[in-house]
């Protein structure tokens, strides 16, 4: 049977040959993008040349990308959500349109993933006030042989595609655009009346399965409100391939695609059935092995909280189950994934035991909030078990349980609502688009912090590398690796050449160049094997040269002056630095 490492091989294969270049997977954390924590979809690295900026490797493109969304966690437990997956994508920028792609796809997936087409139910779009039904992709799908009892028409929440969803929720600048999806029928799944009394490919009774989505994204919002033509029209396909892979298998289960094989039977001993906790478990470290393989460490913010939440809940289920993660079961669970992975993002390899040492320190930080936990039981509200203590609520309930202690559901239900409620709002601040923030100051921030990484490497020496970078309006942070605190002297010494680099005046210039070349003219690159074969190198005299997407300012004087204010440890190795234009 044909298994998900070729069919990712066999997709960016078939889209090579019909003109398309085969770029790298983008970090999973959005380098010098502050507007969201991780990237979700294969067009998110994309936006810019969506919107009109160039590719470097051209109009057509096609990759396989790491994405995490963590919208849907509390869903992971069926058979076919997670937290991580791979979207297999392909990009027109303003190449060819809904005539190829969907031609494509469909010969995609019935000649060289063999799905039998009577098993494939297709969406477009039904119009909306602003944007016209899609009768043109209506007829594509007919003339490909697909009846017209299978194609059906949906309106903005299910065929409208943007990173923020419908085109109401659309902030100023985002693209997005009417799509067109395909299902895979698992005929042998009954339809389950609890979800309506009429199956159809958007059911969620889990007898159709989404597998590919092709966005026609040609529009983008205006600040007053209104949709206008970009001046190019995409296309901006997203498939999952391990929902791909489960559509190939005639089976629904994602977790018994080739990924997830051999972890399970790590956990077969120990937990016996395909329960919704060995699903979580599953899921779960495979997300905090990509996140901690990008750099991430649990903490109580951002990305680092998202981490710490993954390896708990998977711990806690892992409890439920008397199976203890420990004891070295992480390592065998780690290690399978990395056999498994290794090959395409062979960065796992190389830090895997970092891995499991990271995952192994927050268990054990874990099992001592735990204790702390269980001394509360009875004494405080249930929710506070959840919220400041991290228990997902099947553990809280059978802590009760086991201690015949009553659990309030309405009083948990009342204040996880509101929870809820208050991290929705929370969470729109950080989901603006994924537009990288280009206003003036950011842009200044972003040529400052590139003289800051050269100064550091003249200062301190050239072990110094970039491991991180965030900017915002008010300051840049910028993490490197070096063992030792920085004295003031050192701190001043880089913080004069910055400012002595600033003051020449030099001009930044941008070329395009072959990636192995600029290399090996020693250009820095934060993670190499982000970048295409022919890439953008920034160069600032012969003081700094880097691989990078930009944008910077023209020359270094629009700057500014920089001030260092904060300088400290995040630990092995890895030190942090605040600086701000004074
Ligand atoms: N961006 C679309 C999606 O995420 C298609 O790539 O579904």
């Amino acid at each position: 049977m044909i298994s998900a490492n070729e069919i990712r091989q066999k997709y960016l294969k078939f889209f090579e040959s019909r003109g398309h270049k085969i770029i790298p997977s983008a970090p999973l954390i959005p380098e010098n993008d502050p507007t969201t924590l991780f990237t979700s979809s294969g067009m998110q690295p994309l936006v810019l040349n969506l919107l009109g900026q160039p590719h470097p490797s051209g109009t057509r493109l096609v990759n396989s990308q790491k994405c995490i969304r963590t919208q849907d966690i509390e869903e992971v437990g069926d058979n076919r959500h997670t937290t991580f997956f791979e979207m297999l994508g392909n990009w027109s920028l303003g190449d060819y349109f809904k005539e190829e792609q969907l031609a494509w796809f469909y010969e995609f997936l019935t000649s060289e993933v063999s799905l039998s087409k009577d098993r494939l139910y297709v969406s477009v779009f039904e119009g909306d006030v602003s944007v016209p039904r899609d009768d043109e992709s209506a007829g594509i799908w007919k003339k490909l042989g697909i009846s017209e009892n299978k194609i059906f028409h949906y309106g903005v929440k299910k065929n409208w595609w943007s990173r923020s969803g419908v085109p109401d929720l659309m902030p100023a600048g985002e693209p997005g655009g009417p799509d067109s999806e395909v299902f895979y029928e698992f005929t042998e799944v009954p339809h389950d009346p609890k979800f309506g009394s009429e199956c159809h490919p958007n059911c969620e009774c889990g007898r159709f399965l989404e597998i590919g989505n092709s966005v026609f994204m040609q529009y983008q919002k205006q600040a007053d409100g209104s949709l206008k033509e970009l001046p190019q029209k995409n296309v901006d396909f997203g498939g999952g391939l391990e929902r791909l892979t489960a559509a190939a298998y005639n089976d629904p289960d994602i977790f018994k695609t080739d990924f997830f094989i051999s972890a399970k039977k790590v956990l077969e001993d120990e937990i016996i059935d395909d329960s919704r906790g060995l699903r979580i478990i599953l899921d779960h470290i495979r997300a905090a092995m990509f996140l901690i393989d990008s750099g991430v460490a649990p903490s109580n913010k951002d990305k680092g909280y998202v981490l710490r939440r993954l390896i708990r809940r998977a711990a806690a289920h892992a409890k439920i189950a008397n199976c203890d993660l420990e004891n070295g079961i992480v390592t065998l669970l780690t290690s399978a994934f990395v056999n498994e992975y290794s090959n395409t993002y062979p960065t796992l390899l190389k830090n895997k035991k970092d891995i499991i040492d990271e995952i192994e320190n927050e268990l054990t930080k874990f099992n001592k909030t735990l204790e702390a936990g269980i001394k509360l039981l009875g004494n405080a509200p249930s929710f506070d078990l959840y919220q400041s203590y991290g228990f997902p609520r099947e553990v809280i309930e059978d802590l009760y349980e086991k201690r015949n202690i009553e659990f309030d559901e309405n009083e948990f239900e009342a204040e996880l609502k509101e929870h809820q409620d208050l991290s929705r709002t929370a969470s729109k601040g950080m989901f603006k688009g994924g537009l990288q923030d280009r206003s003036e100051i950011t842009t200044k921030y972003h040529t400052a912090t590139h003289l800051l990484h050269a100064a550091l490497r003249q200062v301190l020496g050239d072990h110094v590398h970039q491991a991180g970078s965030n900017i915002t309006a008010e300051r840049l942070r910028f993490d490197f690796s070096h063992p030792d605190k920085l004295t003031n002297q050192q701190i001043i010494q880089v913080e004069e050449l910055i400012n002595q680099k600033i003051a020449e005046d030099i001009p930044v210039t941008k070329v395009e160049m072959q990636k192995k070349q600029a290399l090996a003219e020693g250009a820095l690159a934060f993670f190499p094997e982000k970048y295409p074969d022919i890439a953008n190198v920034y160069s600032i005299g012969g003081f700094s040269k880097e691989l990078c997407g930009g944008p910077h300012v023209n020359s270094t004087a629009e700057i500014g002056s920089i001030k260092i204010f904060k300088e400290e440890s995040l630990g092995s190795g890895t030190r942090r630095i605040y600086a701000r234009i004074v």
